[in-house]
């Protein structure tokens, strides 16, 4: 028996299982879980389908791993898979399961709480540690990069669209002094360098002000609007008549993502939303599990 300990809870449990009895195919259902994390939904999944098949993809091996030794009660029924959501294949799904297409797809956004907390891959502004933020670490640019090596203007660009960061032109500026002098190396020395620029006044209430500008260089090191915009088209392709794709989102950027290229995918007539509105979380669960407070579900069928 595994003795795994996850860090990450899975968000909208009920409501993603709600939406997956949908699916026409409920006796043998195939699943993709597309960002498989510490593997908290797939374990739900291959729970509530006792004889579902599930394909566990994830860019980021090691989390690869821990889905796996997590799902290690249920082998011979999950099927891992190392990669980008947007790139996955009917060949990849025929070389594990025998079939070229899957009837429930899910993509809960984003990194997972163990990237924060465990990874020391300078995600967060809490713990001192390199600024690398890969997700993928065969990839190759780095944290380090955009902050030392791209230019002011891309800079701006990347804190204003990915961040909505009000204070760019003066965090970009702090950061072209600063780094004259020395590289911007940690997470401590970003998340001081922002500390410094905005006044206290202006903190927010509940994080730390560094947090938009974090979040703003993890999108782009790992291209994460990109892969979504990309991927989703590619997936809903990969479903099975009557399937269905889930996908959970973070933050605004995201969802409006998601929003436009699920409106742009059902003109076909063969795929329908089926929240015309996105599923959010209630204060039930936003009291057990603060971070999934800002995630919404959007839901799309095969038909
Ligand atoms: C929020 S976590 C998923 C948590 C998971 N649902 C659970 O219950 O444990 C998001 C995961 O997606 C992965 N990820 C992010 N973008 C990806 C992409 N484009 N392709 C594949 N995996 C991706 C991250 O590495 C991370 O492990």
């Amino acid at each position: 028996m595994s003795n795994f300990v996850p860090t990450h809870i899975p968000v909208l449990p009920k409501e993603i299982l709600e939406y997956f009895h949908e699916i026409e195919n409920k006796e043998n259902p195939i699943f993709l879980d597309g960002t498989a994390g510490e593997g908290g939904h797939s374990e739900l999944l291959l729970k509530e389908f006792p004889k579902a098949k599930l394909i566990l993809n994830d860019r980021d091996s090691i989390m690869l791993g821990r889905a796996s030794a997590r799902l290690e009660a249920f082998s011979g029924r999950f099927f891992p898979l190392e990669g980008n959501f947007s790139e996955v294949s009917t060949e990849d799904i025929q070389e594990r399961i025998g079939q070229d297409k899957v009837d429930g797809i899910l993509l809960d956004l984003g990194i997972s709480t163990f990237h924060l907390t465990s990874s020391e891959r300078g995600f967060s502004f809490k713990n001192e540690e390199y600024l690398d933020m890969r997700l993928d670490e065969t990839s190759k640019l780095t944290a380090f990069e955009v902050l030392n090596k791209y230019k002011a203007e891309k800079l701006s660009q990347i804190f204003r669209e990915y961040g909505e960061e009000n204070w760019t032109k003066k965090i970009v500026e702090k950061i072209l002094l600063v780094r004259k002098k020395n590289p911007i190396r940690t997470t401590l020395d970003l998340a001081k360098l922002v500390e410094s620029v905005i006044p206290r006044k202006f903190w927010p209430d509940k994080t730390h002000p560094s947090f938009r500008v974090f979040q703003a260089v993890r999108i782009e090191v790992n291209n994460e609007l990109g892969h979504i915009r990309e991927g989703l088209e590619n997936l809903a392709n990969l479903l099975n008549q009557g399937g269905i794709l889930c996908v959970i989102s973070f933050h605004s950027l995201e969802d409006r993502i998601v929003k436009q290229v699920f409106k742009e995918i059902s003109k076909d007539e063969r795929f329908s939303v089926l929240t015309k509105k996105p599923i959010i979380t209630n204060d039930e669960e936003i009291k057990l599990n603060p971070s999934s407070r800002s995630a919404k579900l959007r839901v799309l069928k095969a038909i």
